[in-house]
């Protein structure tokens, strides 16, 4: 197989995004007390966050990056200030009257200096909670370097004299859906260097609820929860649940680095996201059929009282709908 020919994940999953000017802090109701900063509110496990935290009467303020001139966001709008983890003034503003911050950023060159500037910021604001989205097994010794990068900053989280609560989610179930199904070839091949690793996948919903609970609990500082959905899969079986779903089948085809780095390079990824997700790949395989990535741990269940989704629940959520509605277009036309 062609390393040109094949898309080894949807780049927009994947997107460095560029960093954003130091902009100017602006509040859009600076009288209000807010108690909760959500910083990565544009995730699907920020924007789930701080839905369960405002469906528990809690005032939550979110933390958005200046949108490019002219682009529709959320800036401006009740309960969202604007600032950027790469300026540690906005920061200060930002967490003025806050207790409670949660923090998660985008895979990035400068996530570990972005994560540090928030700790920082919390430190000075005297913030009483920083709850920080990690990844699972992370390990500041780790060769994969978002392992590695994760690992130094719940480090540095923990050395900082922060309250803090760690949380580090395996593999998003949500990558099937957004990232591998755009990715499939036409014959529903889907191509990745996970060789026959299993992961404990994860919906975002879960390491949401799990996160609205720490934040809003008492028992949770200095802790660290590996937070896992309820069973090991493998990518063939993620692939064949998917197919069940698009009603096609979907075939997952192992790949070696060399043409996964090189399908990455063609599909427009930066050499550092490449680099870090191929590296990501070889700690999956070497975890294999019963390491740390293939581990279950019942941090959901025990943490907000309700049993982890399971991936067919997560994909009969997202894609049962859409097929729904669009079969139900297709009636009226
Ligand atoms: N993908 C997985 O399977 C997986 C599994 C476990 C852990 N993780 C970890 O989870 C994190 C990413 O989660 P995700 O893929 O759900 O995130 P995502 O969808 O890329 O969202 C990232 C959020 O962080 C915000 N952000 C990024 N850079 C920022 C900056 N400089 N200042 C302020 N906000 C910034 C983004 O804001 P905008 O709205 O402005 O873009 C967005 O709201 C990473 O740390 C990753 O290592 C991922």
């Amino acid at each position: 197989m062609k390393a040109d020919r094949i898309r080894f994940m949807h780049e927009s999953q994947f997107r460095e995004l560029p960093a954003a000017p130091r902009a100017a802090v602006q509040f859009t109701r600076p009288e209000e007390a807010y108690m909760i900063l959500v910083i990565g509110g544009g995730s699907r496990t920020g924007r789930e966050l701080a839905r369960l935290l405002r469906g528990r009467g809690e005032k939550v303020r979110m933390l958005t990056r200046p949108k490019k001139a002219g682009e529709a966001g959320e800036a401006g709008e009740p309960g969202t200030v604007v600032g950027d983890l790469a300026s540690p003034a906005s920061l200060d503003a930002a967490m003025a009257g806050v207790t409670r911050v949660f923090l998660l950023s985008s895979p990035a060159h400068d996530e570990g200096a972005w994560h540090r500037n928030a700790i920082d910021a919390a430190a000075r604001a005297g913030v009483r909670h920083l709850v920080r989205s990690s990844i699972l097994g992370a390990d500041a010794h780790s060769k994969a370097r978002f392992i590695r990068h994760h690992g130094e900053s719940d480090d540095y989280l923990r050395a900082s004299g922060v309250p803090f609560t760690v949380i580090r989610p395996n593999f998003y179930m949500h990558n099937v859906t957004a990232g591998w199904a755009p990715a499939l070839d036409p014959r529903g091949n889907y191509y990745a260097p996970a060789g026959d690793a299993l992961l404990s996948m994860v919906d975002a919903r879960d390491v949401a609820a799990v996160a609205a609970a720490v934040l809003t609990g008492r028992r949770h500082a200095g802790k660290t929860y590996d937070v896992t959905g309820p069973a090991p899969v493998s990518h063939a079986q993620a692939c064949e649940k998917l197919g069940e779903r698009l009603g096609r089948p979907v075939r997952y085809v192992p790949v070696d680095d060399d043409t996964a780095r090189s399908a990455m390079l063609g599909a427009g990824l930066n050499t550092w996201f490449t680099d870090a997700l191929v590296e990501l790949y070889q700690d999956y395989r070497r975890s294999g059929a019963d390491g740390y990535a293939a581990r279950v741990h019942g941090a959901v269940h025990e943490i907000t009282g309700r049993p982890a989704r399971t991936l067919d629940q997560a994909l009969d959520d997202e894609l049962r709908p859409a097929a729904a509605a669009s079969s139900a277009g297709a009636g009226k036309r």
